[in-house]
């Protein structure tokens, strides 16, 4: 299905268009509509209860904006940056690695260093995509995604919309590890808007500068946790290794679970989430002849990331990322640990304590004090943080340290060296994290282009959404066949019986029956009831994707329709 045809279908059946189309639509924002709302709510619900609820997880809810400092931490503001290009002539600026991938054979361009991408744009005769200008020697330049807003008046305290909900994970992990008693593993999950101002926004809902991620930070210990593998081991995956990708005849690796990991191709926690994914993905409806998983090539990783497998959609011929499992080992706790006032460790206790020798220095301060001046309490703490990390150091004459840049030669015997012995009753670990990070908004969208199906039914052509019922925002449509002799009452009554059962319900008396067929089938309705006169207790209940119809007591439709969205 091409993306004007889904988006087309989306807006006249109340999944999703341009919001504030009445001011002209600003590019990047959609509104998801009545049935796109609860579409999105099932999907984040079956998430919750796959990533969260049966791992043992739990979630929180963190603000939007965020303080300057945290993406000073966590490398943000330095490094979450897109290539750009603007046309000397109309103005209009565009992704420089978009334009070549869009209009050569070369694929994944982000990684590609930016003064090559000049080279490229020149030599493949590149033109504005607008107005058709040479982009040829137009200079090339690193773009920060981020939205930059003042938090209060005035500018003394600049704040950003955050660009992933992980950040706000992070930064309160003190507190969370406290509220874990300091017990690794832990899994904390998030829900949320994430923004990013993307240069060029496209393919509706899958490049947005306002988004839903669903996001999972695993914090583990790396030299003791393991994942239970066993629960996803036999799970098949379609692999797409790096290696593979750098090759002219690259294939996809097929590996259960198991087999990934004891092969060494994907780290064992990432494995595990790529098997619990794929179990998820199935569930919701994504076909998973149209699905893979593929390495990030090394120039492609994010600037926190040791090693990220995306979860790949294929939807109108293209391939896209709806999710990055990624390993971000210590990257982000040991920046918030080493740029805020707060200790981003857990104390692990020994079972029993242990006695272990510990390195210290009790520096000659009356020789340091003459030697270094202002400095001589600085150099005294170089070179008690150089014995924690260093004891050779200590072995010659001199020891040599660094205080601002300038390095300094200390004789060893002014430092007060020595090595004592001390029992510890644990450690302080950084932990490593594991991330799924879901893309709702391009999951949504995957699930209904996978969905989509048409056929013949009697000789009239339909098309419909084969929506799994699980995740369907309708779930049943009850119509009166006429809209008569109580017909249309007992409807309305059955339609009310079936929504106190926690049932989404449709009620339709208008247009024919066949219409009212459609209209449900276009929607993704799995199941529609129609009153008629056939018997007074007694109603046809019909199945979507066969369109078959069975007679069924009404007192039974209750029962029968909770088990079958229960599935
Ligand atoms: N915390 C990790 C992270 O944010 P990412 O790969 O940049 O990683 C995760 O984003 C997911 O968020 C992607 O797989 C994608 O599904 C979704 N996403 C990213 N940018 C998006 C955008 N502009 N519009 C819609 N979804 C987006």
């Amino acid at each position: 299905m091409s993306n004007a045809d889904l988006v087309e279908l989306a807006k006249r059946r109340g999944y999703f268009f341009q919001s504030a189309g009445a001011y002209g639509g600003v590019s990047g924002f959609y509104t998801y509509g009545p049935q796109g709302a609860t579409l999105k709510q099932n999907v984040e619900n079956s998430w919750r209860e796959r990533f969260q609820i049966r791992e043992g997880h739990r979630e929180i809810d963190a603000p939007t904006v965020m303080p300057e400092p945290v993406f000073e931490a966590s490398g943000h503001l330095d490094t979450f940056d897109d290539m750009l290009v603007e046309c000397p002539e109309c103005g209009e600026s565009h992704r420089a690695d978009h334009l070549i991938e869009d209009n050569t054979d070369i694929e994944e361009a982000e990684s590609i260093p930016i003064s090559e991408v000049e080279d490229l744009i020149a030599e493949h005769d590149l033109q504005c995509p607008s107005c058709g200008t040479e982009l040829g020697g137009v200079p090339v330049e690193d773009f920060n995604l981020m939205f930059e807003t003042n938090i209060g008046p005035g500018s003394s305290s600049p704040g950003y919309l955050r660009p992933e909900t992980a950040q706000g994970i992070f930064v309160e992990f003190p507190q969370l590890a406290e509220y874990a008693r300091n017990q690794l593993p832990f899994g904390i999950t998030q829900i949320g808007k994430a923004y990013r101002n993307e240069i060029s926004p496209r393919k509706s809902i899958v490049r947005v500068r306002e988004f839903t991620q669903a996001e999972l930070e695993h914090f583990i210990d790396p030299t003791e946790d393991e994942p239970e593998l066993e629960r996803v081991a036999d799970v098949e995956l379609k692999l797409y290794p790096a290696d593979e990708q750098e090759k002219d005849d690259g294939e996809y690796v097929y590996k259960t679970v198991r087999e990934a990991v004891e092969e060494g191709l994907v780290h064992e926690w990432v494995a595990y989430y790529l098997g619990v994914g794929k179990q998820w993905y199935e569930s919701i409806g994504v076909d998973m002849d149209r699905f893979r998983f593929r390495q990030h090539l090394s120039g492609e990783l994010a600037h926190y990331a040791a090693d990220c497998w995306d979860a790949e959609a294929e939807v109108g011929g293209d391939w896209i990322e709806i999710t990055g499992y990624a390993y971000r080992s210590d990257y982000d706790l040991s920046k918030h640990d080493e740029y805020s006032d707060d200790d981003f460790t857990v104390f692990k206790q020994y079972d029993e304590p242990k006695v272990v020798e510990r390195a210290t220095v009790d520096p000659d301060m009356s020789y340091l004090g003459p030697e270094f001046g202002g400095q001589a309490g600085e150099v005294a703490d170089a070179l008690e943080t150089l014995a924690e990390r260093d004891r050779t150091a200590f072995d010659g004459d001199e020891v040599t340290v660094e205080v601002d840049g300038e390095e300094h030669a200390i004789p060893t015997e002014k430092t007060g060296f020595g090595v004592e012995e001390v029992k510890e009753t644990g450690e302080h670990v950084m932990p490593h994290v594991v991330e799924p990070s879901i893309g709702i908004d391009r999951v949504l969208y995957t699930v209904l282009d996978h969905a989509y199906e048409d056929d013949v039914i009697e000789g009239e052509e339909r098309s419909y959404l084969a929506l799994e019922p699980e995740v369907a925002p309708t779930f049943v449509g009850v119509f009166p066949l006429v809209n008569k002799e109580g017909m249309d009452d007992r409807a309305r009554e059955i339609a009310d019986d079936l929504r106190a059962e926690g049932l989404d319900v449709t009620y339709d008396d208008s247009g024919s029956i066949g219409r009212r067929y459609r209209r449900q089938d276009e929607v993704g309705t799995p199941f529609c009831v129609t009153v008629d006169d056939e018997t007074a207790d007694t109603v046809t209940l019909r199945e979507r994707d066969s369109t078959e119809q069975v007679r069924v007591a009404i007192e039974d439709l209750p029962d029968l329709l909770t088990d079958l969205r229960e599935g």
